[in-house]
């Protein structure tokens, strides 16, 4: 039976990726800050997925994440890098520095930290698949996105450069770059609890939810092992990239 490890899976996608590869027969670490949400989680998936609470900022914790795995968890065959978050939309001249960092730290270096510790062994054992969150934000630059895109934007590069290393290996990587999910925790963190303002986004709007997520990554890792997406942006239908603008104030 495969083991997977989902960062993230105390809410949103994380939660929903969980529930239906423990549906379809995985056994699943699910790891976030918040216990509690992994503890309810737990109590309703059984004992083929683990509670793992992992801040993926914090070095330390993650060198010794291997050390901590019970028998039967400690060969991690999947491993789906989305923890993660925005956090502000103000233009980048009045943007929160600490909330920059913050993105910084979580969407680049914790799936750093989490990519080089669970690949080796991967390596060793000639098996594996890692799928990174990117965004479309990665893609397509918009006005409020500054920091936030472009963390999305090494998830990206980093995903291609991670198939380029592991040129000849049976490892597969993956990058999935969604659009507009609602249902999930995002808006709220992003906007810092102003739950007008996260509502606000979504309103008559027909979104991408977390399980459509989830089923998206269900289907990646039922592909043959031959078969390497290498990236999948996903969108609702009422989004599309219309990104160029003109200014008429300039004079
Ligand atoms: N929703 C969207 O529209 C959208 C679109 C494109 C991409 N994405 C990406 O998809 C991923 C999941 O988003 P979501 O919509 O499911 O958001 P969400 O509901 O806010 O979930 C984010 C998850 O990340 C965890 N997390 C945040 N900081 C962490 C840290 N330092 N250490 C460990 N875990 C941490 C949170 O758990 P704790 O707070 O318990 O730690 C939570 O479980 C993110 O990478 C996001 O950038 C989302």
């Amino acid at each position: 039976m495969n083991v997977v490890l989902v960062t993230g899976a105390s809410s949103g996608f994380g939660e929903a990726i969980c529930r239906k590869l423990i549906a379809d027969g995985y056994k699943v670490i699910g790891s976030a800050r918040r216990l509690d949400k992994l503890t309810s989680l737990a109590a309703e998936l059984g004992t083929n997925f683990l509670p793992l609470q992992l801040d993926v900022t914090q070095k330390d914790a993650v060198d010794n994440l291997l050390l901590g795995l019970p028998q039967g968890f400690k060969d991690i065959d999947i491993l789906i890098n989305n923890a993660g978050l925005a956090l502000g939309m103000e233009v980048a001249y009045e943007a929160n520095y600490d909330d920059w960092e913050t993105m910084v730290h979580t969407n680049i270096i914790g799936l750093m930290h989490l990519t080089r510790v669970i690949l080796p062994s991967m390596v060793e054992r000639n098996f594996g698949y890692i799928i990174n969150l990117g965004s479309t934000a990665g893609n397509y630059p918009y006005r409020g996105g500054n920091v936030y895109g472009a963390t999305k934007a090494f998830v990206k590069q980093f995903s291609a450069n991670l198939r380029t290393d592991l040129f000849g290996k049976k490892i597969r990587v993956t990058n999935i770059e969604p659009g507009l999910c609602g249902g999930t925790e995002f808006s709220n963190v992003r906007f810092h609890g102003d739950k007008n303002q996260a509502d606000a986004v979504y309103q008559n709007v027909d979104f991408i939810t977390a399980n459509d997520i989830a089923n998206t990554i269900s289907w990646l890792v039922d592909t043959p092992a031959h078969f390497n997406v290498n990236s999948l942006e996903i969108m609702p239908v009422a989004q599309v990239p219309a990104g160029l603008a003109v200014s008429k104030e300039i004079k």
